[in-house]
Formats: C-alpha cells, sequence, structure tokens
C-alpha cells in the first residue's frame, strides 16, 4: 500500500453527507493509505460529496468539478459522490469525462472497490449491508454523529431523496449502541443520531426482527455511562406521539432542541405535499411539546411557493410561524426536482418573483421574533459545554437547548460543562460570563 497520499474532500448537503464524508475519509485512511488535506491542489484524490436537494447545487456542480479540473496536481483523481452522483449516475462521467469515479449515497461502503477503477459507477440504491460496517468515523473531539437508519420511505411529493438514498432500513439498535459507546470512550459526551426521518426508526429492520421503536432506541442510548447528551435528526411531525413527547420531556440526557420540519402551515399544501398531518396537529403537538420541556427550542424548515400555494396559504405558514415562534428557521423556496410527484403539479407552479416576495417576508418576520428572544436571554445562567477556542481569545460552545455561547477563556476550558452568565446578545448567538 503506498503511503502519503493525499485526499481533498467538500462536503455539501446535510449531516448525512457530513457523516459519509468521515466515513469515505475514514475507509480511505484505513484501506488505502490516504491522509486528508484542506489543500484541493496538493491532492492526489478529490472527492465531491453532492446534494441534489435543490436545483442549485446540482447545477453548480459541473463548474465545481471543472474548476477542480483544471487546478488539481497532475495526475490527480476526482470522483463525485452523494445524492447527485445517486441521480445522474454514469451521465455525470459522459458530461465531464475526466471524472474518475461516481459513487451514490448509498453506496459509500464501496470506496475502497471504486477509488482505483476508472471509469466505475456504483449507485444502486438496493439494501447493502456493509453500509453499517464502517471504520470509527473521526468527529469533533466532543461530539460524534451515529447514523441510527438509511434511506426514506416517505413520498413527501417535492423530495428527490428517496429516490437517491432509497428504502428505509434502520440499523440494528445493538450497533448503534456500540457505536456510540464507542464514541464516549474516545471522549465524546454528546452523540447526534442521524436518519432521513428518526422518529420512524424501528418499522423496518435488516433482519426483520420485531417491534422496537425510536423511543426505545433513545432509552437505551441513554443508559450509556458517560454520554451527557442526545441529540437527533430528523423527526417527523407525524410520528410524534405522545410516547415520544413524553420520553423527550422526562429523558434530562435528551437535549431540549427539537427539529420540527413544518414545510406548509396550510393544510391543503401539506396534502399535496403528502406530508401526513394537518396545520392543527402540527400546533397540537408543538404546543404539548412548550407545555412540557421549559426552556425548549424548536426550529423548523419551510418551503415557500409550492405548486398552487395561494397568498392565503401562505399566510397559514405565517401564522404557524406566528404561533410557535420558531427559534430557527430554514426557509427554502419550492425547487422542482426530477423524477417527484410535484413536477405533475408545473401548470401550478408559482411566479418565481412571488416565491422570492414570499421568502422574504417569513424571514423578516423572523428576525422580528428572534431580535425580542434573544433578549430575554440577558442576565441568564447557562451551562454550557465549550468545544473550540477562538484565535481571538474567546471559547465557544452550545447549551443543552443548542444555543450557540462565547465567552472569554482559555484552553483548559475544553470539553467542560460551565456555567455562563448571558450579558449580551445577537439574533444567533449569546455572549457571557463564566461564573466562579
Ligand atoms: N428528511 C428531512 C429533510 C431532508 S431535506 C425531513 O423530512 O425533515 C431538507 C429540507 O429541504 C426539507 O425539510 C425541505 O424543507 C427542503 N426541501 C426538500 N426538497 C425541496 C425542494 N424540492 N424544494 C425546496 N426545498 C426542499
Ligand atoms: Fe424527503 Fe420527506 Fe423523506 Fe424528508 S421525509 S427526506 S422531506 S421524502
Ligand atoms: Fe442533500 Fe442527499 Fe442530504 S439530497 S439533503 S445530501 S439526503
Amino acid at each position: 500500500m503506498s503511503q502519503n497520499k493525499k485526499l481533498f474532500i467538500q462536503t455539501i448537503g446535510c449531516q448525512m453527507n457530513d457523516t459519509d464524508s468521515q466515513h469515505i475519509q475514514a475507509e480511505l485512511e484505513k484501506h488505502k493509505g490516504y491522509t486528508t488535506t484542506s489543500n484541493m491542489e496538493e491532492a492526489d484524490l478529490i472527492i465531491i460529496n453532492t446534494c441534489s436537494v435543490r436545483e442549485k447545487p446540482v447545477s453548480k456542480l459541473f463548474s465545481e468539478i471543472g474548476q477542480f479540473n483544471k487546478k488539481k496536481k497532475k495526475g490527480a483523481k476526482i470522483g463525485v459522490c452523494g445524492c447527485t452522483a445517486s441521480h445522474l449516475g454514469e451521465d455525470i462521467i459522459k458530461r465531464a469525462p475526466y471524472v474518475d469515479f461516481v459513487l451514490g449515497a448509498r453506496n459509500i461502503s464501496k470506496i475502497k472497490d471504486v477509488v482505483d477503477v476508472k471509469g466505475s459507477v456504483e449507485i444502486s440504491i438496493d439494501n447493502d449491508e456493509s453500509m453499517y460496517e464502517f471504520s470509527t468515523a473521526k468527529t469533533n473531539q466532543y461530539r460524534a454523529s451515529v447514523n441510527i437508519s438509511v434511506g426514506c420511505d416517505k413520498k413527501c411529493t417535492y423530495c428527490i431523496v428517496p429516490s437517491t438514498r432509497g428504502e428505509e432500513i434502520s440499523i440494528p439498535p445493538e450497533m448503534i449502541v456500540e457505536q456510540v459507546r464507542k464514541s464516549v470512550a474516545l471522549g465524546a459526551v454528546e452523540v447526534t443520531l442521524l436518519g432521513q426521518n428518526v422518529n420512524s426508526y424501528g418499522r423496518n429492520f435488516s433482519d426483520g426482527r420485531g417491534k422496537y421503536s425510536f423511543t426505545n432506541l433513545l432509552q437505551d442510548v441513554s443508559k450509556i455511562e458517560g454520554l451527557e447528551r442526545i441529540r437527533f435528526t430528523s423527526p417527523h411531525p407525524l410520528h410524534m406521539d405522545d410516547d415520544f413527547i413524553e420520553e423527550f420531556a422526562r429523558n434530562p440526557k435528551i437535549s431540549k432542541c427539537i427539529h420540527m420540519p413544518l414545510q406548509s402551515g396550510s393544510t391543503k399544501i401539506l396534502r399535496a405535499m403528502k406530508r401526513g398531518y394537518t396545520k392543527e396537529w402540527f400546533l397540537n403537538r408543538a404546543s404539548k411539546l412548550r407545555a412540557l420541556v421549559p426552556n425548549l427550542r424548536i426550529t423548523t424548515d419551510i418551503i415557500v411557493a409550492f405548486p398552487g400555494e395561494t397568498q392565503e396559504n401562505f399566510e397559514d405558514s405565517l401564522d404557524v410561524v406566528n404561533q410557535v415562534e420558531f427559534d430557527q428557521i430554514f426557509n427554502f423556496k419550492y425547487s422542482p426536482r426530477p423524477g417527484t410527484e410535484a413536477l405533475n403539479m408545473a401548470h401550478l407552479e408559482i411566479d418565481d418573483e412571488i416565491g422570492s416576495a414570499r421568502l422574504i417576508e417569513l424571514i423578516e418576520l423572523h428576525k422580528r421574533h428572534l431580535e425580542k428572544k434573544m433578549d430575554t436571554y440577558i442576565g441568564q445562567t447557562m451551562n454550557v459545554l465549550i468545544e473550540s477556542l477562538k484565535p481571538n481569545g474567546e471559547v465557544c460552545g452550545f447549551t443543552d437547548n443548542l444555543l450557540q455561547v462565547f465567552t472569554k477563556g482559555s484552553d483548559d476550558l475544553l470539553g467542560k460543562f460551565i456555567d455562563i452568565k448571558i450579558t449580551d446578545a445577537s439574533r444567533t448567538s449569546l455572549k457571557g460570563e463564566v461564573v466562579l
């Protein structure tokens, strides 16, 4: 095995892509002798791990790999991995013949097989058991991310993910617990459980075993000694049953920040999106959570200008935003994606200018909420896990409910839970002083 080969990897997309990139890196280190570089021009292998969820990053892909090809070291290879690899497959090599291999989001475990085979394309979305047998991925020293399922069985009509990541399969709980244990042994105190739809966990195991829910998994993972915080993403509002909400509220290890992807506040649009819940169900779940969990932060994803969205339907989204007062919103303008059901509604597509105006209105409303809300933290004392040291002599970390906090300090605070009295707030983070 030749040593000292260098890998440069660029990752776009969701947290699953981040863990996939960590796994690619770990596999290539272990089996092929690569080390990672942040300088593309010195790399022997350049990988771009792609996202297809909206059109923009896909259209940028070819100009980006074109740039890589121009600037790369002589003889360096280029690989395209991830969701765009899954959905464009060999067309990527047809359009950009200098690409050496294409590896789909469901096929990451095959990285060591394709890396040296010019022209290889692996994009099958059939189940692949070896997906779960990864080298231990390196993570931030204090945080680990562990996949609990692959794929997605929902059929949200706007979404390309089920066709890039395939059928939803739950990874056996013992493997997950073992993976979390390993990370804790390496120093992690926090884990994020990842899946496209985490709270439908347990419906479909690779080994066909019987009943075991996401709530059961949370209970088992929280028994791991040395693990202090559990986060997870993304849960689906439809599957937020009472059992789940009560466990969330009761279990002190579960971080009190929850992602509740609304997508739309209009029951009519939710139906057209095939989300499976109504505006009222969403509001009911959010208010049950708020009632049971003091200091809860709720984040969300909202799509504006889905085909057929009237002004009144959009106002339903604003209404939910006003009622729930989300702590963070990821806003998107609807982007038509190949192979999705919403393409059949092309005749109902909303004028781009209207879509942009709605996006701005939503962002402005949320900004007003945040300005009010973030100021209320001033004067409070918060417990923060310090994770990083900044060049300006500040340290930074997160509260249990995922607020980012900065304070003056040095590296002896790293990895510790510290009480900080908040003195200043911006829309996205807090500043404070260590309480001695
Ligand atoms: N499985 C996750 C989401 C994955 S995609 C979940 O259900 O929460 C992340 C976000 O991208 C989605 O929540 C949605 O808001 C957005 N998104 C997905 N497809 C989109 C499209 N075609 N146009 C615009 N936004 C989209
Ligand atoms: Fe896409 Fe819906 Fe699955 Fe999320 S739940 S990945 S939005 S199909
Ligand atoms: Fe993007 Fe694939 Fe994740 S499309 S959002 S990288 S599942």
